[in-house]
């Protein structure tokens, strides 16, 4: 464990960035710029190593933030021509990505309990969250939309096949889908009313209702107890909705509005899971998911496959299309620790550790041969650390 964690301290090291008064790590190779959710999760680990720098990073994510609330799932520091002619704007992307800023802020502030910190960071989170819960719940049914596939941050998955006639979507799909937005100025109200793509999904929906509590624990934590109350009664909102209709009577699943419809997509991927992480799951939903679960996706050497290889579209070698990526073993594995179902957890934790040192810390991985895939010397992919600093076992 010790030269995981070393090698995982000088990897966070040479792909960190500070620069002209933001803090970020890069998320590896390709990838030169500040990417939200990959920040919080770097954050997590981070914090183990140097707190001040995690504080950093996520204080440099709300740097662009705008007055809606709304914070980019892409910042550039600093923005290039390519970068503006892009995406039509100044400095950051127009789309967000799963919404976990909550929680990293606890778990950095865990780590000396900074309250001047957590003091700097509530209002920019409280006016996130809510930009969360009233524009991107435009049909105000408790589970926000995303708009594009770049947001649910499983870019290619086969979940988004429906839209795009089999194969996924391809980097042309990709960037057209971005067009009507910059025809609308970014305007994010106007966004979802004119997107091709809008999908409340069970991992963002079951995301949101755990960083709402989060959220409430963190205004709780500055005495601000009426604030804490109201975001507790929206995480069981969203919670009870997520749990109510998004289940399909086997799983849980991805649901797509058109045209005022709700129409569930039923792919099986472990987006299935992330409800492990609602407290009030119920007993039978939790049966249905650990059978799926024992069924499907830990059949394989190196699970858990983003999608089951009894779907016609796995593939153990395509981006997000059957690949095992560190970041949604990290969230089951949590969810499975609310469940207190330890030893399938335990399980888990060592099959994910043991792929990472195997083929090192890579962006994604072969589920049946463990063979490390994408780029090299991938941040997000050091969350072993914490996940065997956390483990209860
Ligand atoms: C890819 C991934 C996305 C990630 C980004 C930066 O777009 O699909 O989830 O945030 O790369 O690592």
């Amino acid at each position: 464990m010790e030269s995981l964690e070393r090698t995982a301290h000088t990897l966070l090291r040479k792909n960190r960035v500070e620069a002209r008064g933001v803090a970020y790590t890069r998320p590896g190779g390709k990838y030169l710029w500040q990417w939200f959710w990959d920040s919080c999760l770097h954050a997590l680990v981070w914090r183990h190593f140097d707190v001040e720098f995690a504080k950093r990073e996520l204080l440099s994510l709300f740097r662009h933030q705008e007055e809606s609330g709304f914070v980019p799932h892409m910042s550039f520091h600093p923005a290039s021509l390519i970068t503006r002619l892009f995406w039509g704007r100044p400095s950051s992307s127009g789309l967000i990505q799963p919404p976990i800023v909550a929680e990293a802020v606890w778990a950095v502030y865990e780590i000396g309990q900074d309250r001047e910190f957590l003091r700097s960071m509530y209002p920019r989170l409280a006016q996130f969250y809510s930009f969360l819960v009233s524009v991107r719940d435009a049909d105000h049914d408790h589970l926000f939309s995303y708009v594009h596939p770049w947001e649910s941050g499983w870019d290619q998955s086969i979940q988004w096949d429906f839209v795009f006639g089999g194969r996924g979507p391809s980097r042309f799909n990709l960037w057209r889908m971005i067009q009507p937005f910059r025809a609308v100025s970014w305007d994010q109200r106007a966004m979802i009313a004119r997107s091709e793509f809008n999908i409340e999904t069970a991992d963002g929906n079951s995301l949101l209702a755990r960083n709402l509590i989060f959220l409430s624990r963190i205004a709780q934590e500055l005495a601000r107890n009426d604030e804490a109350g109201a975001w507790l009664a929206e995480a069981e909102a969203v919670e009870r909705t997520v749990l109510e209709e998004l289940w399909d009577g086997e799983m849980f699943v991805d649901r797509c509005v058109i045209r005022g419809g709700h129409y569930l997509i039923r792919k099986r991927t472990p987006v299935a899971f992330f409800p492990l992480l609602l407290p009030r799951l119920r007993p039978a939903q939790k049966q249905k998911l650990l059978s799926l679960m024992a069924d499907e996706f830990l059949t394989v050497p190196w699970p858990l496959p983003t999608a089951s290889p009894r779907e016609s579209a796995f593939d153990p070698n395509a981006y997000w299309r059957g690949t095992t990526w560190v970041n949604v073993n990290y969230f089951v594995i949590l969810g499975l620790w609310v469940q207190t179902e330890h030893q399938i957890a335990q399980e888990l934790v060592q099959k994910t550790v043991g792929m990472v040192e195997r083929s090192g810390f890579r962006e994604y991985y072969n589920p049946l041969t463990g063979r490390g895939l994408g780029v090299r010397g991938f941040s997000w992919s050091t969350l072993v650390v914490d996940l065997l600093r956390r483990s209860p076992c």
